[in-house]
């Protein structure tokens, strides 16, 4: 029972605001409906995002107070190099402030116009990124990953015959594959470790290389351990080199398994390559030694990436995760399954049978269950997934889908009981939530700043 409870306790506390529903309704409506909108004070539980929201540990804050601020060649940098170098096994590593900034660096060291870049499925900042590049994302996730009702256990793998296919017609255009683990846009699914060999193998044969959006590898590691036949007994840092030797990078969002709260970094196998992505790391992030982080900041992620393979928390942390979906799946409430690492996604499609997509059904449970439960969750559906380009039109995505991302270390199994009966209470009313619609678009990454109204 204790691989279940958290294996911590609490030395600070943080109070969690109370508000009436009368409150949340005017909050949401002040915010034009958007949970992005609102502020913190008005949120109960803050399911929006895993994102920089972890609880550091106490020897993550005593980290801090070792920070170097040096400009250049930092002790924290050193110690941040060295523990990339321990747990991921890549030698050149590039701070930055966060994933997006690796991103950026990455694949202007990389990409070129009219390129193409495939990955199992870009999240969307990957996939503004490629195409600030002037270059083209291609989905190539498995058919299972896109059926919500599919217990398939890796359902983040690549669908490797059609990454053939693309490579053989696009080949020298492809510079690189990425394999985001866990598979964030379709329910944090894992990615297999055969998966990422055969991945591994193809890429390298068209000659593109292979990198991993590597933000939650922590959690992508210990669900190859628990589902993938021969990994029981074998070590998370195992697990974790095992897939990275089939790599020659990654990008990082250290604010998801770095345990941080700000962060990211650009890892990568070759010095040739470190070297060219340098110049582009110093021009958008700042010195190579410590790349728009501070050094205590790189202390605390050297501290976090050490940390977080511990199998007592993982188990706990996926275990939470867990303990959600199967409350929520008892209600019979239409889920992604299997549970994934970082959080519970609602299938808002089928959970509202009677909206068409663009009524925006994930968004209209976002609100409902904000209005209900004051927690504040997000809609991973038509609204995320933006405009195509060309086209103008909705980039409608395979899936309508509600995260609830559960922040590392910061919510009790209590508290995952009040998120459970908030939805249920929105579940018995679901014939009568509102629709909505746009009042304002912005055009890229709209869903963070747009208005909407109900109709
Ligand atoms: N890659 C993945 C798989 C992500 O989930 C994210 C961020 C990023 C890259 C970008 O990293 O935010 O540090 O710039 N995901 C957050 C989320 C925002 O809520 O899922 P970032």
């Amino acid at each position: 029972p204790l691989a279940w409870a958290e294996p911590y306790r609490a030395k600070m506390v943080e109070p969690i605001p109370v508000t009436r529903r009368a409150e949340r309704e005017r909050f949401i409506a002040e915010a034009g409906y958007n949970p992005f909108r609102l502020r913190a004070e008005q949120v109960s539980i803050d399911l929006l995002t895993d994102s920089g929201t972890a609880a550091m540990s106490d020897a993550q804050w005593s980290a801090l107070m070792l920070g170097d601020e040096s400009y250049a060649g930092s002790r924290s940098f050193y110690r941040l190099r060295d523990a990339v170098r321990d747990v991921l096994g890549f030698d050149h590593v590039l701070p930055a402030h966060q994933g997006r900034a690796a991103e950026n660096v990455l694949f202007h060291t990389l990409v070129q116009p009219g390129q193409v870049v495939p990955n199992n499925m870009h999240f969307d900042t990957t996939k503004a990124h490629v195409q600030n590049r002037h270059a083209r994302p291609v989905d190539l996730g498995i058919p299972d990953g896109r059926d919500p009702q599919s217990t398939h256990p890796f359902k983040g793998n690549m669908d490797v015959a059609a990454l053939e296919v693309l490579l053989e017609e696009e080949g020298p255009t492809a510079p690189l594959v990425m394999l985001t683990v866990t598979c964030n846009n379709n329910g944090g699914q894992p990615v297999s470790m055969e998966n990422i060999r055969r991945v591994s193998e193809v890429a390298h044969r068209h000659g593109a290389l292979l990198f991993f959006d590597a933000a939650r590898f922590a959690e992508n590691a210990y669900l190859i351990q628990q589902r993938e036949p021969g990994y029981r007994d074998v070590p998370l840092s195992e697990i974790v080199h095992e897939m990275m030797s089939h790599a020659d990078g990654c990008t990082m969002s250290a604010k998801k398994d770095g345990l941080v709260n700000m962060g990211g970094f650009v890892a990568f196998r070759d010095e040739t390559l470190y070297r060219q992505a340098s110049s582009f790391a110093i021009l958008y992030e700042g010195f190579v030694t410590y790349g728009g982080m501070s050094g205590r900041d790189l202390d605390a992620l050297a501290a976090g990436l050490r940390e977080v393979l511990d199998e007592a928390y993982l188990s706990s942390r996926v275990g939470q995760v867990r303990y959600l979906w199967e409350q929520l799946d008892g209600l019979g409430i239409p889920l992604v399954a299997p549970a994934g690492g970082h959080g519970v996604y609602v299938d808002a499609a089928r959970f509202l049978p009677h909206f068409g997509r663009d009524d925006l059904p994930g968004w209209a449970l976002s609100v409902a269950l904000y209005e209900e439960a004051g927690v504040r969750a997000t809609e991973i559906g038509t609204v995320l997934a933006g405009r195509d380009p060309e086209t103008g039109e909705h980039d409608y995505p395979a899936q309508e889908l509600l995260r609830l991302a559960i922040p590392r270390r910061v919510y009790s199994f209590r508290h995952m009981d009040v998120v459970a009966e908030g939805l249920r209470r929105v579940w018995e009313r679901r014939e009568s939530l509102p629709a909505y619609r746009f009042s304002y678009e912005p055009p890229v990454l709209r869903h963070f700043t747009a208005t909407f109204e109900p109709h």
